[in-house]
């Protein structure tokens, strides 16, 4: 068994990340397939989402007890210690139930103190004489070689990685089997997409990764502003040569999306956490992932 990585990323913020990352997870989870959730967002917004109801309960824990992404980072690249990425990991950690049992989906919790950690380390390695770059591969060689004894665990690991662009995002994208990003067809998104196929993709491609990116678009409000620029979308990602190609399924604007699992209350079924045709939708995204994994 050898899981497929599955990242979802864009360097623009409030595009439907999380929202995507954490409802493919439980749609894969239902299927029955063990699924992890890796986040890497300092808003730890995944966490919460996957934890559910008493998520800032969980989350706390994980904090108190240095057992969030955050200090996999600080243990292994300042304090020097091995600690592999598996012994972060939260098992069984969603509240959602499938078909009456609870979804086999497992996390590593992010924390609010990733943001301070990955400039810690930037300073420290620094000082030690460590370009950037060679900060970036030894963090990019580390989460390979764990990721690779996460594989043989899980069916799918999905990462959610944050805004903007860090030290880790770029070492998941290299390891990613797909990379979806999530961009709301409109003016301001459609730069961010740019920015996110045009930089990111081209330094990824200077390592030698060839994954080209899977556009979704999110938030879709059907306004003849968005349809203009979602068919100038299709008709790029059609294009001979293009920098990404695009999912069919779009993703509506609807309260649905938007779940409030303090409102939604404990173990909801996951047909409550994502209602009415919420849940059609993300399955119809879901055959489509599974098409375009290798
Ligand atoms: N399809 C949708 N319809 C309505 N609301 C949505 C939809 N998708 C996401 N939202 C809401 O929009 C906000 C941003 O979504 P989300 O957190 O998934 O984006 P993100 O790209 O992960 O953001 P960030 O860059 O801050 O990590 C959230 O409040 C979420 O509940
Ligand atoms: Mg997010």
């Amino acid at each position: 068994m050898s899981a497929s990585v599955i990242s979802i990323a864009n360097s623009k913020g409030g595009v439907g990340k999380t929202t995507t990352c954490v409802s493919l997870a439980e749609a894969f989870a239902a299927e029955g397939r063990r699924t992890l959730v890796l986040d890497l967002d300092t808003q730890a917004n995944a966490s919460l989402l996957v934890f559910g109801h008493e998520g800032d309960e969980h989350l706390f824990q994980a904090i108190n007890d240095y057992a969030t992404i955050s200090d996999w980072l600080l243990e292994n690249f300042e304090a020097g210690e091995q600690r592999r990425l598996e012994e972060f990991v939260v098992t069984d950690a969603s509240d959602v139930t499938a078909g009456g049992k609870p979804l086999p989906l497992d996390l590593i919790p992010s924390s609010p103190r990733l943001r301070k950690t990955e400039r810690e380390l930037i300073y420290h390695l620094t000082d030690q004489g460590y370009s950037m770059e060679a900060l970036q591969n030894q963090v990019g060689r580390r989460l390979r070689d764990d990721f690779n004894l996460l594989k043989a665990k899980y069916d799918i690991i999905l990462c959610d990685c944050p805004p903007g662009i860090s030290v880790m995002t770029e070492s998941v994208l290299a390891a990613s089997h797909l990379i979806i990003v999530p961009t709301i067809p409109d003016f301001m998104s459609t730069l961010g997409l740019d920015l996110f196929t045009g930089d990111v993709m081209h330094s990824l491609r200077e390592r030698d990764v060839k994954t080209l990116p899977m556009v979704l678009a999110t938030r879709y409000d059907g306004s003849p502003h968005q349809q203009v620029i979602l068919n100038a979308m299709r008709e790029a990602a059609a294009a001979d040569e293009a920098e990404f190609s695009m999912f069919k399924t779009v993703i509506p604007m609807k309260p649905g999306f938007a779940t409030n699992p303090i409102a939604l209350g404990p173990d909801p079924t996951i047909e409550a956490k994502w209602p009415g045709d919420t849940l059609a939708t993300i399955r119809e995204l879901l055959a489509e992932v599974k098409a375009a994994l290798p």
